[in-house]
């Protein structure tokens, strides 16, 4: 039996929203009228209507089991006496999109927000995965503010071969860097081309899709211990059921995004996105979120967090295990019941219970190999820092749980590249002027820069110091990095060099300072002189003068903002 609650009095299911033809009896009728040429009874038609935000595309490898999951969710809404009706968005496959998805996050954000907001639905399930399209529909889930669950569609597994597991996507880098080094052939390399992604699923290690999905759980946005089950595994279509079933529940209690979505549940996700060593994309995505909600994440306040927050599991980029092995050891349940002394118990999930009520109802199993207990961590502190200082003064991120301790105090020389073909033209070029002991500095990478602030990040090391056995250097730019990547690399540099951040001022041989225990970032060179080359700066980039490229760079916000538009942050 359907309650409908606090919206008794409004409009629901198919009267939500009418086509304004001036006459509402008659957009109704006609509304109907049309349903009903899709074969829908009457009795069906009266149902409330649970909209389903499908991302599947052939362009995303990661989704190729969305039909699967759809009819299950159908399923569960049906089982619950609702009626669902699938509607398709864009969808962000993560490789398959130039000159990066982050471009396109937004994009579909809006997609999201306006098809909720412009189509009858008196709840919604968001159907997505793959990196940037779970934060897109938070982001306009969160804006539309209809009562919204979301389905994650789980992890690829990892796969056996030549003896030992491979799982995209730190195993690609893994291999490739020992391709560059001259480790295996083209022959193996291809090969293992074939091996590491061979499920439906997103990446297989604590990468930006796994992080996110975490985080969603983490927020009360998915049901409980659903982030980490593995696409292909039966328990995944359970949970698109019992999601499908609960949001016709959601409708009923008008449980809205912004009452889950807070200052309080944004900080739990914080505190499971450094426990879990997660993705620096994730903070930018987090905040992105947040900012829809009317909520602002301070750097100051990720590295208190993050002091005070040990990593807890020892996943691949950082660790050794896969998220199908988190799944088996525990999911998230087993992170979250370690970290219940730090979290706000009071926040309200899509299931309509607290925190709180949810993890005193849990069982206890956890495999102590992959999720250590609260007081014996894997490290310390949480896997992020924020860097400030005068070459970052709105502030940069490192991931420091993925990098070498090593190289964490030190003032090096810069090896300056300008740009991204700057960098493919000379990081290999024998006659680079460059050891292991130098910084390598991109610029021009950032969020106006052109390429919408690509996962280029991960400088590679170049090839003669690769091949002489160097496996981390000190590498910093305004650009991003997967989630799946590692090393010492220093990301998101703000004001970024495209808008004329200290970034751009950098040269060749100009000595900076790292300093992860200081949380700084200095650009040693002396005010003069950089004012002097302040005077000389141009932007690297005309902007596009229509279309989505257009609306991108004039209103697109530097990293600390999550890089989302200006005038869809809530006021
Ligand atoms: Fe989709 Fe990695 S490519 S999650």
């Amino acid at each position: 039996m359907i309650r409908w609650g606090a919206m008794s009095g409004t409009p629901h299911g198919l009267a939500r929203g009418l086509t304004n033809y001036g006459d509402a009896d008659f957009s109704l009728y006609l509304r109907r009228s049309f349903a009903k040429s899709m074969g829908y009874s009457k009795e069906m038609l009266a149902r409330p209507v649970v909209g389903i935000a499908q991302s599947a595309s052939g362009f995303n490898n990661c989704h190729r089991h969305f039909p699967e999951l759809l009819d299950a969710v159908k399923r569960g809404v049906l089982a619950a006496g609702g009626l669902p009706i699938d509607f398709p968005t864009i969808s962000l496959g993560e490789v398959f999109l130039s000159p990066t998805s982050m471009m396109f996050r937004n994009l579909m954000a809006i997609d999201v927000e306006e098809m909720i907001r412009a189509q009858p639905m008196d709840a919604v399930v968001l159907l997505g995965g793959c990196d940037k399209t779970v934060p897109a529909q938070l982001m306009g889930a969160a804006s539309a503010d209809v009562p919204a669950i979301q389905l994650l569609a789980g992890p690829m597994l990892p796969m056996s071969f030549h003896g030992e597991r491979l799982g995209a996507c730190t195993d690609c880098r893994r291999f490739w860097a020992k391709y560059r080094a001259g480790g295996i052939n083209a022959t193996e390399i291809e090969e293992i081309e074939g091996n590491l992604a061979t499920t439906a699923g997103t990446c297989a290690v604590m990468g930006t899709a796994s992080t996110m999905a975490a985080i969603a759980e983490a927020l009360g946005m998915a049901l409980p211990g659903t982030a980490a089950i593995p696409a292909v595994h039966a328990d995944r279509l359970r949970a698109a059921e019992a999601t499908g079933k609960r949001a016709v529940a959601l409708a009923a209690e008008d449980l809205r995004p912004s009452r889950i979505i807070t200052e309080r549940s944004v900080e739990n996700a914080l505190r499971v996105l450094l426990a879990i060593g997660g993705s620096t994309n994730a903070i930018l995505h987090l905040t992105a979120v947040a900012g829809r909600a009317g909520v602002d994440i301070s750097l100051a306040r990720l590295n208190e967090l993050s002091d005070a927050t040990p990593v807890l599991v020892d996943l691949k980029p950082t660790g050794q295990h896969y998220m199908s092995d988190l799944n088996a050891a525990g999911g998230l349940g087993a992170i979250l019941r370690e970290l219940k002394p730090m979290l706000h118990l009071d926040c309200v999930t899509v299931t309509g219970e607290t925190l709180g009520q949810r993890l005193d109802a849990e069982p206890g199993w956890v495999d102590r190999d992959v999720v250590r207990p609260l007081g014996d961590p894997y490290q310390k502190v949480g896997g992020l820092a924020a860097l400030f200082g005068t070459l970052a003064p709105s502030g940069a991120i490192i991931k420091r749980s993925a990098a070498d301790p090593a190289l964490f105090e030190r003032e090096g020389r810069a090896v300056v590249f300008t740009s991204l073909e700057d960098l493919a033209t000379r990081i290999d070029t024998p006659d680079l002027d460059v050891t292991g002991d130098d910084f390598l500095v991109l610029q021009n990478a950032g969020p106006k820069s052109g390429y919408a602030m690509p996962e280029a990040g991960y400088l590679p090391i170049p090839a003669k110091l690769a091949r002489s056995g160097v496996k981390d250097m000190v590498r910093m730019s305004d650009a991003r990095m997967s989630g799946t990547a590692y090393g010492t690399i220093v990301l998101h540099i703000s004001p970024e060099a495209a808008v004329g951040g200290p970034l751009a001022l950098v040269r060749n041989g100009d000595r900076i300072k790292l300093s992860v225990s200081q949380r700084r970032l200095d650009l040693l060179v002396d005010d003069a002189e950089l004012g002097r080359r302040r005077a000389a700066w141009k932007p690297p980039v005309t902007p596009p003068r229509r279309g989505y490229g257009k609306l991108y760079m004039d209103h697109v916000l530097q990293a600390e903002h999550g890089c989302d538009f200006d005038f869809l942050r809530k006021a």
